[in-house]
């Protein structure tokens, strides 16, 4: 392998710990992503899944342990040998370095299709709006959406909203993009067309960290699945070792009931 060709990884997450009161959620994460890869998480509710994306892209707090973006701890900074934390403005840059997608699409009601993947890179971002109409335009065709530009949220359906939320989501050039259960709130008839666009994402070469129970998605798209139970990672694998040969007996009770 050509020295140029190791990458470092996009997201470094180093023993991760995370509690609410007495709760603790996170009881020591660590995961690598490395450039280009899809990474599915799967794990029963309450196993602290959304907990773990939340801080990834600091929504939520770490209690201990650290996590890198591209290279850079995300919240703090390193000096004279002690953690600091970094002021707002910095975090809300290293933010910008994510993409998030919900199950929940929280687009903006009162703005377009356009206007909704506008608002990031013109409103926060402050980037050229001509320039950045015509990528948002270039983004909304690249999921199909091209002729629904003009469009409200209510006038679109479910699924045709959370590619919107997609597009919003890739419209900053994130390194990363999260996705949380992005279909779980969806129709069953829509949930194909968001899957199919997600697909498209991740031949595309961008790097993702999805949490579903869309198992077909795990199998077909992912480059590794995760399996997470009571704030640990059990268990982690090529889709087709984990999923069709689980070896931990709380992995293959949970395929179990899903499959
Ligand atoms: N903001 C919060 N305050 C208190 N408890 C929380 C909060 N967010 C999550 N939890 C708790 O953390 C645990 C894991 O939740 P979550 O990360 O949402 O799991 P999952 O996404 O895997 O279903 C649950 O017990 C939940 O009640
Ligand atoms: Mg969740």
């Amino acid at each position: 392998m050509m020295m140029q060709t190791v990458q470092s990884p996009v997201v470094r997450i180093l023993d991760v710990h995370k509690s609410f009161g007495s709760n603790e959620v996170l009881k020591g994460i660590d995961i690598e992503v490395t450039a280009g890869e899809v990474v599915t998480i799967l794990g029963p509710s309450g196993s602290g899944k959304s907990t773990l994306l939340r801080c990834i892209n600091m929504l939520e707090e770490i209690d201990s342990g650290a996590v890198f973006v591209d290279g850079e701890q995300m919240g703090f900074d390193l000096r004279d040998g002690r953690l600091h934390r970094l002021p707002d403005s910095v975090v809300r840059r290293q933010r910008r370095k994510i993409g998030m997608v919900f199950q929940h699409f929280a687009l903006y009601p009162h703005m377009t299709a356009l206007e909704n993947v506008l608002e990031a890179p013109v409103g926060i971002h402050g980037r050229n709006r001509k320039e950045a109409r015509e990528e948002a335009l270039a983004l909304l065709a690249r999921i199909g959406l091209a002729d629904k530009a003009n469009f409200y949220p209510r006038q679109l359906s479910g699924g045709q909203q959370q590619r919107v939320a997609i597009a919003r989501a890739l419209a900053i050039r994130p390194r990363l993009i999260l996705f949380d259960e992005p279909t779980s709130a969806l129709d069953p008839e829509l949930v194909g067309e968001v899957l199919e666009t997600m697909r498209g994402l991740a031949d595309e070469g961008l790097t993702m960290i999805v949490v579903t129970h869309e198992i077909s998605f795990a199998r077909e798209a992912a480059d590794r699945v995760i399996f997470m139970d009571g704030g640990v990672v059990v268990e982690e694998g090529p889709p087709d070792r984990v999923l069709n040969d689980p070896r931990n007996p709380r992995t293959r009770q949970f395929l179990n009931r899903v499959i």
